[in-house]
């Protein structure tokens, strides 16, 4: 049993369930049920990656989650103005800016602040412009913390992939990173949220991280799923960040 002070939130990412509807391009699974699924399990946001190459998930998803569901939508993307012209016009209640390769399997890390800075600046500040809470997903470096509070941003989702990967001395190493990241960002006045490559085993650590918000967390669950339903895998993860314990 771990002990903590905040209780912590859990996005669903439901790319996958598109993944699998575009291996045949049809109509099932459907991507909204899915979704429906994962509130009444206990999500307390929903997260879609809208890719530029629309692997998974397509515009008009977007579009009716954003009608649709109940609670937040939390739109992933990467930095281009086709993406940005699409979330202006949907409006979602967060959005978390994604750097994004064509021939990545999956996000592979974080966003470098540093680099093509005035698309950057633009797409922030046109999304706060709208209303939208805009987290950066940012690998757990202090000079990235420091330049996402610098941009205004609303909060920074640390990439916990390397964390995820890593194993015996090494994944100590990466737990203290995101440790150290996640305090320099709430010392910084930012919302700190936590993703990529998390389960039903590795998330136990990162529960007794206080800083840490928010989880999101889309392949494992969804894997989950397979046997057990939407509702009942996002409700067993639930169960494990509210308690502490499977
Ligand atoms: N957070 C971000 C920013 C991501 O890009 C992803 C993957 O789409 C996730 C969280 C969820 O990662 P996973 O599917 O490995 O749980």
């Amino acid at each position: 049993m771990i002990a903590r002070t905040v209780s912590q939130k859990l996005g669903i990412n439901i790319d996958h369930v598109a993944t699998l509807r575009q291996a045949r391009l049809g109509e099932e699974p459907s991507v909204l049920e899915a979704a429906i699924e994962a509130e009444q399990g206990g999500a307390d946001s929903i997260t879609v990656h809208l890719r530029e190459d629309r692997r998974h998930i397509q515009d008009a998803d977007v579009f009716e989650l954003a009608e649709k569901i109940y609670v937040p939508l939390n739109l992933e993307m990467s930095v281009s103005a086709g993406i940005l012209k699409i979330a202006l016009k949907v409006s979602p209640e967060k959005a978390c800016l994604v750097p994004e390769k064509r021939k990545e399997l999956t996000t592979e890390g974080g966003l470098d602040l540093f680099s093509k800075r005035n698309p950057l600046i633009r797409t922030i500040d046109a999304l706060l412009a709208k209303k939208v809470d805009v987290s950066l997903f940012i690998d757990p470096v202090e000079d990235q913390v420091r330049e996402a509070a610098r941009l205004g941003a609303y909060a920074i989702e640390i990439h916990t992939g390397s964390y995820a990967n890593a194993v015996g001395k090494k994944k100590e190493k990466e737990l203290l990173r995101i440790r150290r990241a996640a305090r320099l960002g709430r010392e910084l006045g930012l919302r700190v949220h936590a993703g990529h490559g998390l389960n039903y085993e590795n998330i136990f650590p990162l529960l007794a991280v206080p800083e840490i918000i928010e989880f999101n967390i889309g392949h494992s669950i969804v894997s989950r799923a397979m046997f057990v339903g939407i509702a009942r895998a996002v409700q067993e993860m639930k169960k494990i960040i509210t308690s502490g314990k499977c």
